[in-house]
């Protein structure tokens, strides 16, 4: 088998990137170690940048979200019962889309299917070869025979625990790391949302975080133990703790039911440097984790997959690579800018086990500097709302702050 672009992993980065290659008629197959329902069963983040729904838009997968997505013109954060909102529309005139990536893969899948798109799921064992080569390909398993597929490039898409980072040599990539001391206990429930906003919380038990996916399906986390095991955590446990560290209206408010999903996600920031070797480009989570504090990971991998795209899209029309050869540099600029907001919230607003004193006063310091300056309302709500996207047709960025 021959293409053009192979691209390893169906989450949202892979399957994004092959619907904006297919758009400028870049052929492409996407090898997925999953099954479909298991891609579709993994609940994760909920919170798109506008750059980013920009993007699903003019990919042509953005009806459901436009018809169903909330916006969000601004979210709460509270601090030890006092609360303030973050007003991005009043500030910076922008806001922010509510709609889970679970529905976002979805509809990827159902545009490739209907486009006819190549995904191999169910591939065991796939691996990049001679990616440093002008004749790069991969290999893999599937029903019990060993399988090859010829490329120009790799895109390796296949996310954290992905096999494209680790294929190459331990010298060539340097990774950048810090793990925090816990983690988030997630709960979905079909129960409307304690408010119509997002709302942040910081408490002495530990920070808590009110989403949703809509007017009807709540996401609520509370920090825990990094190792916590969540079938530890009744559902009575579970509720008590939230409604504890929430400003009394919205424990007030907090409407329980029995949980459709419950996972805990470790709180990791990760880069690893640089994106490119040789014809083999990483995007998202195989390139870079976030904590989920700043809702950056999904909007992470659409700005790498729309650069990339583009980047392509040059190398194939107009014959320059000078995208290409950009690409490693450029998205890891915004990496970085995604990975110093996603740290920043932390150091405000989780309780950190044995925070000395001064830390502590630093954090509430922290949020009276922001809660006292527009500017660094503004400043927040910039980052919030969308760092600048490139567009997806050219190495060129679209979406301006
Ligand atoms: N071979 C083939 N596919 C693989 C392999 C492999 N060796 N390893 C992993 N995969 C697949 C996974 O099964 C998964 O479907 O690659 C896909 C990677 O998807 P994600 O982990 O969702 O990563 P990404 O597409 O970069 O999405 C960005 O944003 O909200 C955050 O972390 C969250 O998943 C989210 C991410
Ligand atoms: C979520 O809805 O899952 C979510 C929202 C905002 C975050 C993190 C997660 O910062």
């Amino acid at each position: 088998m021959r293409t053009q672009v192979a691209i390893i992993g169906a989450g949202p980065a892979g399957l994004l990137l092959g619907r904006l290659l297919e758009r400028t008629g870049i052929a492409n197959v996407i090898l997925e170690r999953r099954s479909p329902d298991y891609v579709l069963s993994r609940i994760r983040a909920g919170v798109l940048e506008h750059g980013a729904r920009d993007l699903l838009n003019q990919a042509g997968v953005g009806a459901r979200m436009e018809a169903e997505g909330l916006a969000h013109h601004g979210v709460a954060i509270a601090f030890h019962g006092a609360q303030h909102r973050i007003d991005f529309h009043a500030l910076i005139g922008r806001e922010v889309m509510v709609y889970g990536q679970t529905e976002i893969t979805h509809d990827l899948m159902d545009a490739r299917t209907a486009s006819g798109g190549g995904t191999i799921y169910d591939a065991e064992d796939v691996t990049p070869v001679d990616f440093d080569t002008p004749h790069p390909h991969l290999t893999w398993r599937k029903d019990g025979r060993t399988h090859r597929l010829d490329s120009d490039f790799i895109a390796g898409c296949d996310g954290f625990h992905g096999v494209s980072r680790a294929s190459v040599p331990a010298a060539a990539v340097r990774n950048f790391e810090r793990v925090y001391p816990f983690g988030w206990l997630g709960v979905l429930v079909d129960r409307p949302p304690v408010s119509d906003e997002l709302i942040y919380a910081a408490h002495d038990r530990g920070f808590a975080l009110c989403s949703m996916r809509s007017r009807t399906r709540s996401r609520y986390y509370v920090q825990c133990e990094a190792d916590a095991d969540p079938a530890n955590w009744s559902a009575t446990a579970f509720w008590d703790e939230l409604r504890r560290r929430l400003p009394a209206a919205a424990a007030e408010a907090l409407q329980t039911g029995q949980s459709i999903e419950k996972s805990v996600a470790p709180l990791r920031s990760f880069v690893a440097e640089p994106m490119r070797f040789g014809r083999l480009f990483l995007a998202g989570d195989a390139a870079h984790i976030v904590p989920p504090t700043g809702a950056k990971g999904l909007n992470l991998a659409i700005g790498d997959v729309a650069r990339l795209a583009g980047a392509l899209s040059e190398h194939y029309t107009e014959r320059s690579d000078a995208g290409l050869d950009a690409y490693s540099v450029q998205a890891l600029a915004r990496v970085w800018q995604a990975e110093r907001f996603s740290w920043w919230m932390p150091t405000m607003l989780p309780r950190f086990p044995d925070l000395p004193g001064f830390e502590q006063r630093m954090q509430a310091a922290e949020f009276a500097a922001l809660v006292g300056s527009r500017a660094a309302q503004q400043a927040m709500s910039e980052i919030y709302t969308g760092l600048p996207m490139a567009s997806a047709e050219s190495g060129r960025v679209v979406s301006r702050r």
